[in-house]
């Protein structure tokens, strides 16, 4: 029996996830006994699976696809975040038998462009392709930044509506289709999946300017579509997804056990792994 604190992540498939890896390296910088595992979860019976991994003595989880509105559901408490994202990737397990529900991917996102690459959203322009779970996922804490205005742009132009609707009362958030994206911006973030089958969200090249920063939520051992497209058009910076997720993760250590890791050595070594 381990002494450690044991924590997972729970997925299905979850054998290529990178959390059991980045977790094991917060562990060792900020010397705390966590141990961290994967646990393949069942699709039909996701409430089965967390309790099975409560029962060995689990204290938390962090959820990846296809559970994250399932964990949403399992949860007894939800912070305001995972309310508004309507889904969650981070459970702590109470002594008094509670559930904490909470989303850290947009926390995520956000500590990467601001902290790690010195990016200040309050006041500035920001242009978010795609309307689907990863966006929803991001645009409470985003708003909380204070940008002086967000434009939403997706293929599906009603879940964009639908989304500029939702989070209305946090900030200026207008809603379009890729092609009808007008003026430049000085922040553009890739939320869609387009990346995955190398597509390309058709907005016009005018989006980008000399200043503007371009983030895409996608990563890989190569630079992305996206990011690509947005180095020709002379965009200032280029950054991919692989900050967003040991933020994220780090944000979740740190809900579990009151300890920030620092994230710069273990960013560093997961990037190298992907070459
Ligand atoms: P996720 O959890 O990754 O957000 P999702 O909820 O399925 O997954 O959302 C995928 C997003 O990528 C959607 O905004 C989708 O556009 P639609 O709402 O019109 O389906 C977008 N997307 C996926 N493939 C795309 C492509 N080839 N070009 C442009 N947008 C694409």
């Amino acid at each position: 029996m381990s002494n450690k604190d044991v924590y997972a992540v729970i997925g299905s498939p979850i054998k290529h996830s990178k959390s059991p890896w980045i977790h094991t390296l917060f562990a060792e910088v900020t010397q705390e006994p966590v141990e961290y595992k994967a646990v393949l979860g069942n699709e039909q019976d996701f409430a089965g699976s967390v309790d099975a991994f409560r029962a060995e003595g689990g204290l938390g989880l962090n959820v990846t696809v296809p559970f994250k509105q399932d964990a949403f559901n399992y949860a007894t408490e939800h912070s305001e975040r995972a309310k508004r994202a309507g889904a969650v990737n981070t459970l702590v397990f109470r002594e008094d038998g509670s559930v904490l529900a909470d989303n850290t991917d947009g926390v995520g996102i956000v500590r990467d462009i601001t902290k790690n690459h010195g990016f200040n959203i309050q006041g500035q322009r920001v242009l978010i392709l795609g309307a689907g779970g990863a966006v929803r996922g991001i645009l409470e804490p985003l708003l909380s930044e204070q940008p002086s205005a967000v434009v939403i742009a997706n293929r599906t132009v009603s879940k964009a509506e639908e989304l500029a609707q939702d989070f209305a009362d946090l900030g200026s958030v207008s809603a379009c289709g890729f092609v009808d994206v007008e003026g430049a911006f000085d922040l553009i973030i890739n939320g869609t999946s387009a990346s995955l089958s190398g597509e390309l969200p058709p907005v016009p090249e005018t989006v980008i300017q000399s200043s503007t920063v371009c983030y895409d939520m996608m990563y890989g051992a190569e630079m992305t579509v996206f990011n690509q497209w947005a180095q020709k058009q002379g965009a200032s910076q280029v950054i991919d997804g692989l900050g967003m997720l040991v933020e994220q993760a780090a944000e979740s250590f740190f809900i579990w056990r009151g300890v920030r890791p620092d994230t710069t050595p273990v960013l560093t070594a997961l990037r190298d792994s992907l070459k």
